[in-house]
């Protein structure tokens, strides 16, 4: 069938697996919403309590402890996100002995760079604030290297989850976010975050086919932060519709991508140093849009706008050009000042979460396999080199330094 964990293949391990995604996206759910119980009081306190021979040998196989590497947040950013100042490396050690039972110590092998991170650098922040001090967050994988004897994992388990971006993260099993890691078939194994990935893929393909009347074939859809990793899988997924596709990004470089790469049919530069981008626009698009899938806002959005057409849909993924600053968290968000189109013409716009998407995102996961399978979608990746480059990867969400998806792997020797 579709998923292969470890190696065994059978329908019981697919119902499995895919329960294990459904309470993982629940639990985001829970946390992103704020909605999530304090579970502290019903935490076992901490004593090691290895029952068995057995794993007390298995303890006794790998050290004692481990060195983590953790990038925490020194200093709320002022505007937008230094990388110098705002964040800093530390090591700890990790005492295995003295985890406890319910906790699992896992070493990350690669890190997904999201956009959602930044917001949650600030003061206020609608995914949750990180506190002064604390991990900067990042979702990722890695290998499970110590198992508390009532964390459900086994050392050598491959997980996924909020692991943040360090080297080694201990992670209580019973409420942190974690889940076995769900290997695809022909895809790498870095598909997990990426195409596959519900903060990326999986978001592209709600935004596309759920949030609103999915493009159909004839129309015209405009995709913003097209070459980046969620728009760069809306492209191919709207183009996989029939629709005629248009992509903005910054640079020369991006358009050559968008329309080499990802065969789309056309591509705005918003850099551009003659061109505006409604100028560009109304080359590109002489009978207006159709369809937008925005994942930047600010003054792109209202180029947009002016140019959406009857009935025409705007489906909003994200504001990237309002994150670095921290404007989002403030009240200072720029919004759309031609948002009386809609009203002139009948169009909707509509912004979702991938998570209010629930169950359906099963189907999305499957969906998307199966484009791949079919050779509808590639996916770009951009791979940082150790756990040091975090923070500057990050800022390349800000900066455009970067094409698809934009990962940080862990430590450069020890995987795959
Ligand atoms: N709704 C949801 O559930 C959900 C879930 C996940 C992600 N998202 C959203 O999806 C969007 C894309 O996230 P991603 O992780 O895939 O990032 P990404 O597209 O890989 O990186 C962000 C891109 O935005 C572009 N950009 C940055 N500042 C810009 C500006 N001022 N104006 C125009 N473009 C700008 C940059 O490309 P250029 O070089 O082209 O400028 C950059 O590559 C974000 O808005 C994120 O919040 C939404």
């Amino acid at each position: 069938m579709f998923f292969i964990v470890e190696n065994k293949t059978s329908i019981h391990i697919l119902i499995q697996r895919s329960w294990e995604y459904l309470q993982f996206i629940l639990l985001l759910f829970l946390h992103f919403t704020g909605l999530q119980t304090n579970n502290k009081d019903k935490q076992i306190m901490c004593k090691q309590t290895s029952t068995s021979t057995e794993q007390h040998d298995e303890l006794k196989k790998i050290k004692n402890s481990v060195t983590n590497q953790k990038w925490v947040l020194s200093k709320r950013p002022n505007g937008n996100f230094n990388p110098d100042t705002d964040a800093k490396l530390i090591s700890e050690s990790i005492f295995l002995l003295e985890c406890e039972e319910d906790e699992v110590v896992v070493e990350t092998q690669m890190l997904s760079v999201d956009a959602f991170i930044r917001t949650m650098l600030d003061e206020e922040a609608y995914h949750g604030s990180v506190v002064l001090g604390n991990t900067i967050p990042a979702i990722g994988y890695g290998k499970v290297i110590h198992a508390g004897p009532s964390s459900g994992y086994k050392v050598g388990n491959i997980v996924q989850g909020m692991v943040g971006s360090q080297t080694h993260a201990k992670i209580k099993a019973s409420n942190g976010f974690l889940m076995r890691k769900i290997n695809f078939p022909f895809v790498p194994d870095s598909a997990s975050l990426g195409l596959m990935g519900l903060t990326t893929g999986i978001t592209a393909y709600a935004g596309v086919f759920y949030c609103l009347q999915k493009p159909k074939k004839g129309e015209t859809v405009v995709v913003t932060a097209a070459a980046g990793a969620v728009g760069s899988i809306a492209c191919q997924l709207a183009k996989s519709t029939g629709a005629r596709v248009i992509g903005v990004a910054g640079g020369s470089k991006k358009g050559a991508y968008l329309l080499d790469e990802l065969n789309i049919d056309g591509s705005v530069d918003y850099k551009h140093s003659e061109k505006s981008v409604p100028a560009q626009l109304d080359e590109l698009c002489p009978n207006g849009v159709d369809f937008v899938y925005d994942n930047v806002g600010g003054p792109i959005l209202d180029d947009l706008l002016n140019k959406i057409n009857r009935n025409g849909r705007i489906v909003v993924c994200g504001a990237v050009s309002q994150y670095s600053d921290g404007a989002v968290n403030r009240g200072l968000v720029r919004g759309p000042s031609n948002y009386l189109r809609l009203a002139e013409r009948g169009a909707t716009m509509s912004g979702f979460n991938v998570m209010q998407y629930g169950p359906r995102l099963i189907f999305a996961i499957f969906g998307m396999f199966w484009m791949y399978l079919r050779g509808k979608v590639i996916m770009k990746e951009h791979i940082e080199l150790g756990i040091e480059y975090f923070p500057s990867a990050l800022n390349k969400l800000f900066t455009g330094g970067h094409m698809g998806k934009l990962l940080v792997k862990v430590n450069k020797t020890n995987i795959k």
